[in-house]
């Protein structure tokens, strides 16, 4: 959702900045660009509509940089909307979205100011360069101080050499270090490799990177203390051939056996009154957490008997929901930086509720806003769509229904002891790709499809469906496999493709029932099962053996086979699975 990278390096400036913009590339794809300021203060800009490789060419000279991704927002891809923007002396790079940009617009066209982009970034820099009296901190304090929305911004100004003045309100921000090496970026993973150490800035706060030194400070340019971390291994993208998504499904056992260590390793008794306490239990999260969320309600409504209440996090504050003081809210969150589910979980705060996070990112700004957040150790994912992080927070949640049981009704549910088996299982749900992968050749061409599946199945194949349409670019529906006849079968026709999961023996007949009568009107029917009775019995024209583990948590095994199909699909229709037209990693705007 546009990323933004800023670099103030003696050696290498440019080459740093184009790979920190190389690693951000997720965040968004439409265009990209740079600006350097050489210490005579020089101004080169370099930008371009397309990827960052499109913006290959000669070094531009200069020892402290900005640069963007884009994934636009206002006005369409091209050159001319591409970021830096630039006004007089300053150039600058936004990630978010002004509000009131087109007052503010019009205001500056009044007083004379030239829009050369459609963007509402342009309009900041051409605020802070009204603004400009020949201080160039109070020039961008003042200018955000006029802004209403969302935004991270990185500014150069050519009378300042060597200096970067950064902003952040509601969108990620954090600076980085390494020797004599200084950043800004729009999130972690995009330092790994580059900076020895982060911080994160909080809204409100700017930073600024002059003399060779980075600080934080406020509005008034008053210096904040700050500590900086260690970035972590955890933080690097998977490293191998392939692409990412293909490295982050391979990367899912090891994931699922670093999350449970965590989480043996993680102290609850901090949260532990507020799960005996709930009054009501809600969950929020988009897309693929979404999936997540619902599986977390089946377990603890079938564990610990305490309903829960699942809200898409952009419909959960528009809708005036019923969250309280005594609630316990759980946001689910791979980035946690997804603006819709931080609205969500700061409403359900300002409300009074207890907020328990599932972040996989830990210095996050849902992370930091939560009572208590709950670690994934999925390690960076780069890939748009998500795979060994969906596994993870199913892994969380279910740790987490298994806590809330404890504290309520004072026993563990039995699955809670076979967590171990859940790597090797992830290990083992491998073996089926060449199959899988077979099944995807069958049916690339196909025009759309559906996944099925009855009880905790339902999430999978939800969350199957919207792999495929993800990457695959077909149309696919997840549903539950008993409301097929209620509408859905009126769609299957000869060859169309219907994919169950029925991972409960004692849902399995009913699931195959719904199969049967798609395949009675012509559907191509695949199934996928760990029992090997149900699967031979079937009247599928392709079977799937799933690895068995105890059926509470199959939901996180089941899936892998389906992330690996859709990937398939992709790759065998010629599409890039890593970079998902219209789409971005990380979804910072509402
Ligand atoms: C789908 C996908 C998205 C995200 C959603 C929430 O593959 O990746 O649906 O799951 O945008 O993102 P996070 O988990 O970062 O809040």
């Amino acid at each position: 959702m546009c990323g933004i990278i800023g670099c103030f390096s003696k050696e290498g400036c440019y080459e740093k900045l184009m790979a920190g913009l190389a690693r951000l590339e997720y965040r968004g794809y439409d265009s990209a660009g740079v600006a350097l300021l050489s210490p005579d203060g020089a101004l080169a800009v370099r930008k371009k509509k397309g990827g960052v490789a499109g913006l290959a060419g000669a070094p531009l000279p200069g020892d402290t940089g900005i640069g963007h991704t884009r994934w636009a927002t206002h006005g369409k891809p091209s050159d001319a909307n591409a970021h830096p923007h630039v006004a007089g002396k300053f150039a600058l790079v936004h990630n978010g979205i002004v509000e009131n940009y087109a007052r503010l617009r019009a205001e500056l066209a009044a007083a004379g100011e030239t829009f050369v982009s459609e963007t509402d970034s342009e309009v900041i820099v051409r605020l802070i360069a009204r603004l400009y009296g020949g201080d160039f901190f109070a020039a961008v304090s003042a200018a955000c101080a006029r802004l209403e929305g969302s935004y991270a911004v990185a500014v150069l100004c050519s009378d300042f050499p060597g200096q970067i003045i950064c902003a952040k309100q509601k969108s990620p921000l954090v600076a980085g270090a390494s020797g004599g090496d200084l950043y800004v970026c729009s999130d972690i993973p995009a330092l790994a490799g580059a900076a020895e150490y982060v911080c994160p800035a909080e809204d409100g706060e700017f930073i600024r990177i002059a003399a060779g030194r980075v600080v934080f400070c406020d509005g008034q340019g008053k210096e904040i203390p700050k500590v900086f971390t260690r970035l972590t291994a955890a933080s690097r993208a998977e490293t191998g051939g392939g692409s990412f998504m293909e490295r982050e499904i391979a990367a899912v056992p090891r994931a699922l056996a670093d999350t449970l260590a965590s989480l043996r390793a993680s102290d609850f008794a901090p949260c532990a009154r507020a799960m005996r306490a709930a009054r009501r239990v809600f969950a929020v999260a988009c897309g693929t957490a979404f999936h997540a969320a619902l599986a977390f309600k089946d377990a603890v409504e079938r564990d610990a008997g305490v309903p829960v209440l699942c809200h898409p996090s952009s419909e959960f504050r528009y809708r005036d929901p019923l969250v309280g003081p005594g609630d316990l809210v759980v946001a689910v969150s791979q980035s946690g930086e997804t603006a819709d589910t931080l609205e969500a979980a700061r409403l359900a705060k300002s409300r009074g509720a207890y907020l328990l996070s599932v972040t996989n990112v830990e210095c996050s700004t849902l992370a930091a806003l939560a009572d208590h957040n709950v670690a994934m150790r999925a390690g960076a994912e780069i890939a748009v769509a998500a795979t060994k992080s969906y596994n993870c927070q199913l892994l969380c949640l279910y740790y987490l229904a298994a806590q809330l049981t404890f504290f309520r009704c004072t026993r563990w549910p039995a699955w809670f002891s076979s967590l171990d088996a859940l790597a090797p299982a992830a290990r083992a749900a491998f073996d089926s790709f060449s199959a899988v992968r077979a099944l995807a050749e069958r049916l690339r061409g196909a025009g759309g499809m559906y996944f099925i599946g009855r009880g905790q199945d339902v999430r999978t194949a939800a969350e199957g469906a919207l792999k495929v349409k993800e990457i695959a670019y077909l149309f696919a529906e997840g549903c539950a496999a008993g409301e097929l006849k209620h509408g859905t079968l009126a769609l299957v026709e000869e060859g169309f493709p219907v994919l169950a999961v029925a991972t409960s023996r004692r849902l399995a007949q009913k699931c195959e029932n719904a199969l049967a009568e798609a395949k009675a009107r012509g559907a191509y029917a695949a199934l996928f099962s760990q029992y090997e009775d149900v699967l031979s019995e079937s009247c599928a024209d392709f079977t799937c053996r799933l690895p068995a583990v105890t059926e509470a948590l199959m939901p996180v095994v089941a899936v892998i086979p389906l992330q690996y199909f859709a990937c398939s699909m992709c790759l065998l229709r010629g599409y890039d699975p890593d970079k998902p037209r219209n789409l971005a990693k990380s979804v910072t705007v509402e």
